[in-house]
């Protein structure tokens, strides 16, 4: 190597810069990962232009070779650094040239090996249950699962030591004495009217919770509330609307019943019974040979509960009731054991019909 060639090198180093440039821009029209690899050897690599100017360093003076080695280092670092964003803007070349290769067609049918979902049947008849509520006019309203005592006990007049609340085997959170796990959907209607104004129609499907396991009992099931608050109403509107209903989801030959009962938060208060399904009316095992079945309650808001939630109950009046949907199911499909519905079992929960 000449003393000339030597003293050319920041030259040369300038003159590689651009070759360099012109490459990238090449490569980078190619979209191709292999031409990246490629550039990075070609320049790089133990015989790339980059290194053989270093190695051209040596046979500079000393004099020299401050500036040649700045003038080579800053090219290495621009070839570096031009390599490394080619390399991460090689990876999205990839991808994309992948799905542009095999383009991903959703509209064939999925092969039989993948089993298909279904909706779990309690979800079914919620789902049909909420049709016909909305078809009647009720809004759907939601609320809390873990709930405040007032909301569950206390403004439903049963304060703490009403011995009602004992009809209700209730879980309380341990650390937070006024916390508890629902154990009905109607601290829905408290919620509610602390919130809205009359007119309602509201209509509150949900889980709740009871210490409480046999073949017909869970500690979790799910309830649907119903209610409506305004002027005028009155117990014939509650059994008409009940009626009504009880028609639409089971058919016009359903019939009901309303049985005297008690629960605090309304007055009067009746027990819900629907005729048997299995037997319509004439007596069977189902229905302990009755010819009904209960499935939920009902009655006319307590006064009290409207003044929890400053309601002037000379002017408002109202009616809720609540049932199962659990039970509901129970009755569609004719299971034996409630428990069935939770334990998450595939073949049992894949078989249910659209409730119609
Ligand atoms: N919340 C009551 C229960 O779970 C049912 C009910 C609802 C009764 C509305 C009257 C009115 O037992």
């Amino acid at each position: 190597m000449t003393d000339s060639s030597a003293t050319a090198l920041p030259t040369r180093a300038s003159a590689l810069a651009v070759a360099f440039d012109k490459e990238l821009a090449v490569v980078r029209e190619s979209r191709s990962a292999a031409a990246v690899d490629e550039l990075r050897v070609g320049y790089l690599g133990r015989k790339g232009k980059v290194t053989a100017l270093l190695e051209d360093l040596r046979h500079c003076t000393k004099e020299e070779r401050p500036a040649a080695g700045r003038s080579i280092n800053e090219l290495k670092q621009h070839v570096e650094a031009a390599i490394q964003q080619l390399k991460s803007e090689a990876q999205e070349w990839e991808l994309s040239n992948r799905l542009h290769a095999e383009p991903l067609d959703i509209s064939l049918p999925v092969t039989a090996s993948v089993p298909q979902g279904s909706l779990h049947p309690v979800t079914l008849i919620r789902r049909e249950l909420l049709t016909e509520f909305r078809r009647l006019g009720f809004t759907v309203f939601d609320g809390p699962e873990v709930d405040y005592d007032f909301y569950n006990f206390s403004a439903l007049n049963m304060p703490s030591d009403h011995p009602a609340r004992d009809m209700q085997d209730t879980f309380y959170l341990r650390e937070q004495e006024h916390l508890l796990l629902r154990t009905h959907t109607s601290n829905i209607q408290i919620h509610c009217m602390l919130n809205e104004r009359p007119p309602l129609r509201v209509v509150a499907p949900g889980r709740v919770f009871r210490v409480d396991s046999d073949p017909t009992h869970t500690p979790m099931f799910h309830q649907i509330e119903a209610f409506v608050v305004d002027r005028g109403v009155t117990f014939a509107h509650m059994k008409g609307v009940i009626d009504a209903f009880m028609k639409a989801v089971f058919g016009s030959s359903m019939k009901t019943r309303l049985r005297p009962s008690f629960f605090p938060f309304v007055e009067p208060g009746a027990e819900l019974d629907l005729q048997c399904v299995q037997c319509q009316g004439k007596g069977c095992r189902l229905c302990k040979q009755t010819g009904w079945l209960e499935v939920g309650g009902c009655g006319m808001i307590h006064p009290n509960v409207f003044e929890a939630v400053d309601y002037d109950s000379d002017i408002y009046s109202g009616f809720a009731f609540g049932f199962g949907i659990d039970r509901m199911a129970m009755l569609k499909y004719k299971l034996d054991d409630l428990r069935q519905l939770f334990e998450g079992n595939h073949s049992f929960l894949g078989h249910f019909p659209l409730f119609t």
